[in-house]
C-alpha cells in the first residue's frame, strides 16, 4: 500500500527561502511529507525540473460583471483554464459594485457564476460608492463572509472614488479588519490632459500614455499613502509602473508604515510606443497606469530586488481585441478615452517573471516564487497556499527552467482573440500544475471539472492589522 496518494519525484524544490532535492509525498489535497523515496498511487516525475508553489495571482479580472449587464470575455471556465496552462492555481479577482448600488447583490451573482472555477479563488470587494449603508452595513457582511480586501480607484469613470469617499472606505476597513487596494492615478489632471489632447485632435491610442504621465500615478500614490497614514489603514498599492511611484512606497516603508507595493509583467516588457502601432493595433497594449519606457524595466527591477515592491499580478483583463465587445466597443475610431483598458496575462505571468528574472539573472528562484506565490498569499491571508511544506496544500507547478518558447495566443489558452505578448521569447515554462494534489495540467494539457476550484474565505490575520499609530491619538474611524 503506498504512502502516499501522489509523490512528485526527483525534482528541485523551490520555496521562497530554500532550493533542495526531494520528493513530495501528497496525501489527502495536501503535502504530507518532503523526503526521499516517497511511494505513491500515482507519480510525477519531476527529474530535471523545479517544484514551485503553484502561482497565487491577486490582482486579476475574469468574468467581472458589467454595469451593461452580463460580464466581461473571460468566463471562470477558460480564466481558469489559462491560470492551470500557465501554472497558476489560487487567483484573487473583482466582485463589483455600480454607482447607485449596493455590493451585496452582485456579489452573490458573482460567487454563483464563480461555481464553475477550476481554480481557488477569492474576491476583492470593489467600492465605487460609498454610501452610508455600504459603509457601515455591507462592507462588515462582505468582510465577515472572506471577502476581506476592498479595491478602490482613484481615477476612472465611473468608478473614481473622490478623498473623502476614500477616506470613509479606509475607515470602513479598518473597522471591519479588511487590507485595502489602490489604484493610484489623479482623476482631475488624467481629464483635464485628456480633454486638451483631445481638442488638439491626438485621440489614437498612443495617446492613452500622454493622458497619464507618471508624475500622475506618483502624486495619487502619495496621496493614498497619505490618508492610509491618517486613518492608520494597512493597504497594496496595485500595479506600480515605474520607480517614481516605488520611490513613494519605499519612504513609507522606511517609516515603518504598513504599505505594500505590487507590480505586473507588462512594466517589464511593454513600453509606451506599442501603442503607437499602425490602426488600431496600439489598443492591445493600453493600460492603466500605462507602460512606460525601456529605461525604467531595469529600475522597477531594482525596486523588486530591493522589496520595495514584493507582489506580481497579471491584472489580466479580458477584452478582446477584434469583435464588438472588447477594445472596440465603442468602435475601432474611438478615441483613446473610450477604449477599455487592461490587457490579458493569466498564463503570460509566471514565464515572463521567470523567463525576464531568473533567466537573465536579476532575481533567484526563490525570489521568483516569493513575488508570484508566496507573498501574495500570505498578504491576502490565504492560509495554506503559495508555500511547499507539510500540511500546505499540495499546489504545485513543475516547472522546466531551460525550455525555451516562444508566446503565442494559442499557448495562452485564455478566451481573449490576442496577447500583447505575442512572438516574446521565454525560457522557462510549466510542464505540470498540480491542484490540491490532483495533476490539473500536464504538457498543456488542463484536465479539470468546472466546480473543482474552491472558495478561499479568508479570516482576520495579524499582517493586515493595523498599526496603532493615529495623528493625535484620535480614532476617527470609530466615528464618520
Ligand atoms: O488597465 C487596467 N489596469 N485595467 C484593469 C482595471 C484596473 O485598473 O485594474
Ligand atoms: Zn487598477
Ligand atoms: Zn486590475
Amino acid at each position: 500500500m503506498p504512502d502516499f496518494d501522489l509523490v512528485v519525484r526527483g525534482g528541485t524544490v523551490v520555496t521562497a527561502s530554500d532550493t533542495f532535492r526531494a520528493d513530495v509525498g501528497v496525501r489527502d489535497g495536501r503535502i504530507a511529507a518532503l523526503g526521499d523515496r516517497l511511494t505513491g498511487a500515482e507519480t510525477l516525475d519531476a527529474g530535471g525540473l523545479l517544484v514551485m508553489p503553484g502561482g497565487v495571482d491577486t490582482h486579476c479580472h475574469i468574468e467581472q460583471l458589467q454595469e451593461a449587464g452580463g460580464a466581461d470575455e473571460e468566463t471562470w471556465e477558460s480564466g481558469s483554464r489559462a491560470c492551470l496552462a500557465g501554472g497558476t492555481t489560487s487567483v484573487v479577482t473583482f466582485s463589483t459594485q455600480f454607482k447607485g448600488g449596493g455590493i451585496l447583490e452582485p456579489l452573490a451573482e458573482y460567487r454563483r457564476r464563480a461555481g464553475r472555477a477550476m481554480v481557488d479563488y477569492g474576491f476583492h470587494q470593489i467600492i465605487t460608492d460609498a454610501s452610508d449603508d455600504v459603509i457601515w452595513r455591507q462592507i462588515p457582511q462582505v468582510v465577515s463572509e472572506g471577502v476581506r480586501s476592498l479595491k478602490v480607484f482613484l481615477t476612472y469613470d465611473p468608478l473614481h472614488l473622490d478623498d473623502r469617499a476614500f477616506i470613509r472606505v479606509l475607515a470602513a476597513a479598518r473597522r471591519a479588519g479588511a487590507l485595502v487596494t489602490v489604484h493610484c492615478e489623479n482623476y482631475d489632471a488624467i481629464n483635464w490632459r485628456t480633454e486638451a489632447l483631445l481638442a488638439d485632435g491626438r485621440a489614437s491610442p498612443k495617446y492613452h500614455a500622454w493622458a497619464r504621465p507618471r508624475m500622475i500615478e506618483r502624486e495619487a500614490t502619495h496621496r493614498a499613502i497619505a490618508l492610509a497614514e491618517m486613518v492608520d489603514q494597512p493597504i497594496q498599492i496595485f500595479h506600480v509602473s515605474c520607480s517614481e511611484v516605488a520611490e513613494e512606497i519605499a519612504r513609507a516603508q522606511h517609516r515603518g508604515l504598513k504599505v505594500w507595493g505590487e507590480t505586473c509583467p507588462q512594466y517589464f516588457v511593454s513600453v509606451a510606443s506599442d501603442m503607437d502601432r499602425p490602426g488600431f493595433e496600439g489598443a492591445k497594449f493600453m493600460c492603466s497606469p500605462a507602460p512606460r519606457e525601456a529605461g525604467d524595466h531595469e529600475k522597477l527591477w531594482q525596486d523588486v530586488r530591493r522589496g520595495t515592491l514584493d507582489v506580481i499580478s497579471s491584472d489580466h483583463s479580458g477584452w478582446s481585441y477584434g469583435g464588438t465587445r472588447g477594445k472596440r466597443v465603442n468602435g475601432e475610431d474611438a478615441p483613446f478615452r473610450d477604449i477599455p483598458n487592461g490587457m490579458p496575462g493569466l498564463a503570460a505571468r509566471l514565464p515572463i517573471i521567470f523567463s525576464e528574472g531568473v533567466a537573465k539573472g536579476r532575481i533567484d528562484p526563490q525570489k521568483f516564487v516569493a513575488l508570484t506565490a508566496t507573498n501574495p498569499a500570505r498578504l491576502f491571508g490565504l492560509a495554506g497556499k503559495g508555500s511547499i511544506a507539510p500540511g500546505m496544500d499540495a499546489d504545485l507547478v513543475l516547472w522546466d527552467p531551460a525550455r525555451k518558447t516562444t508566446l503565442t495566443n494559442a499557448l495562452m489558452q485564455h478566451a481573449i482573440d490576442y496577447t500583447p505578448y505575442e512572438g516574446l521569447e521565454v525560457t522557462g515554462w510549466p510542464v505540470a500544475t498540480v491542484l490540491r494534489g490532483r495533476v490539473a495540467m500536464r504538457d498543456g494539457k488542463v484536465r479539470a471539472e468546472p466546480g473543482s476550484g474552491r472558495f478561499l474565505a479568508r479570516g482576520p490575520y495579524d499582517l493586515i492589522q493595523p498599526t496603532g499609530v493615529l495623528a493625535h491619538d484620535f480614532d476617527a474611524s470609530q466615528f464618520a
